[in-house]
């Protein structure tokens, strides 16, 4: 499968999105900026504020492009933030377990922490176990994106961009990247990627919220109720590398295909579900062509919010928050335990490099990666 299957209908998304971003009319978003500290190395990073026009706001901050908040109303209106986070820029460069952030070079597990490409063989940081996991020891989680703000027509956005250098945590290629999140007032959070390279390299982008739709720091969430449209999984080893089965299913707690509580299945034994303290998986989306496709809705009774992800990526991977051990304290005070929130990243599959029959991440000079995924919040009563 070639890299722009998947990738090729985002020009004509992107070229809206410009035509959106330069416009300007009464009752369009605000974008604003305040300062957030400076990184332990002397770097200035802001928070950025995107306002819609229904008072819905997304922050995040120029290191890691870290989503800070995503502030969406409940079904009697009332904004709370919906996304596990710190308070503070030193706990976001110190102990963050990827709340937030904006994950690459790799997104996920590239298995044994090498690849190779074109008869090379690129060694990589063995940061997770034998592994290396979204990125290596300093992926773009942990750099400072220049971001430049953009207000627009419908909602607000802003545009990051970050170059990767050859040969960065042991990566082929000057990547080129820019990411642009936008707010639009249908209350959509919308996150398009580009990426270009001067050589063959891998590339796997995805973003890194926790959330909770009841609100960041009333507990559990294992009574949201969570669809995921996808008839197969990738089962994985102990490591948690794909085996490179694609696996149905039917008749395992990994069925989300009619929508169950997040909780319902998750202490089964089940052992993939020993592998992953809970779920730490990659589905398979059930595609029709190479647009936008919906791949997860996940709905939570006591607020009535409803979050329904769109992608471009053929995968997601549905991690239950399992390795949050109480020692982290969010941003509201409170100690973050285990499945306190939960991540949906879309992407492409782990470990692909080493996956010839997965769909391929090899990006190569002359090529546009685009992809684009869309989170968009409404309630039960909307
Ligand atoms: C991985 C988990 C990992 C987590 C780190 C997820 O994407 O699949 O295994 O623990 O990121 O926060």
């Amino acid at each position: 499968m070639s890299r722009a299957w998947h990738r090729s209908v985002l020009g004509a998304a992107v070229l809206g999105m410009g035509v959106l971003l330069t416009g300007t009319s009464a009752g369009a978003g605000s974008v604003d900026k305040t300062p957030f500290g400076n990184t332990q190395d002397g770097k200035a990073v802001n928070l950025y504020t995107l306002t819609n026009d229904r008072g819905a706001s997304v922050k995040f901050i120029a290191y890691g492009g870290i989503i800070t908040a995503i502030n969406v109303p409940d079904r009697w209106g009332k904004l709370d933030n919906v996304v596990l986070g710190f308070k503070e820029l030193a706990d976001y460069e110190s102990m963050n377990p990827y709340f937030g952030a904006l994950i690459g070079r790799y997104g996920n597990r590239i298995g044994g922490a090498k690849f190779t490409l074109d008869g090379t063989q690129y060694q990589l940081a063995a940061n997770n176990g034998p592994n290396s996991l979204h990125g290596g020891t300093k992926g773009f989680d942990k750099v400072v994106w220049a971001v430049e703000p953009l207000s627009g027509v419908s909602g607000a956005a802003a545009r990051l961009n970050y170059t990767s250098k050859d040969g960065e945590e042991g990566y082929p290629g000057t990547l080129t990247v820019q990411v642009v999140y936008s707010l639009t007032n249908d209350n959509e959070l919308r996150i398009d990627y580009e990426a270009t390279t001067d050589k063959p390299t891998v590339v796997n982008l995805t973003s890194h919220s926790y959330f909770n739709l009841a609100g960041d720091g009333t507990g559990g969430i294992d009574d949201h109720i969570l669809t995921i449209s996808a008839d197969r999984y990738t089962p994985v080893d102990a490591t948690l590398i794909p085996t490179g089965q694609l696996a149905s299913v039917t008749g395992t707690p990994f069925d989300f295909r009619q929508g169950a509580p997040i909780g319902a299945r998750i202490r089964s034994n089940d052992p993939q579900m020993a592998y992953g303290r809970g779920y730490d998986h990659n589905f398979v989306l059930n595609r029709s062509g190479s647009g936008l496709s919906l791949a997860a809705r996940v709905y939570e009774p006591r607020s009535g919010r409803i979050m329904e992800i769109s992608t471009t990526e053929p995968g997601v991977q549905f991690y239950s928050g399992n390795f949050l051990d109480s020692t982290l304290i969010g941003a509201a005070g409170q100690q973050y335990r285990q499945t306190d929130g939960f991540c949906l990243e879309t992407q492409h599959f782990p470990d692909s490099p080493n996956k010839p029959s997965f769909p391929t991440t090899v990006l190569k000079p002359g090529e546009t990666l685009k992809s684009t995924t869309i989170h968009k919040f409404s309630t039960d009563a909307s």
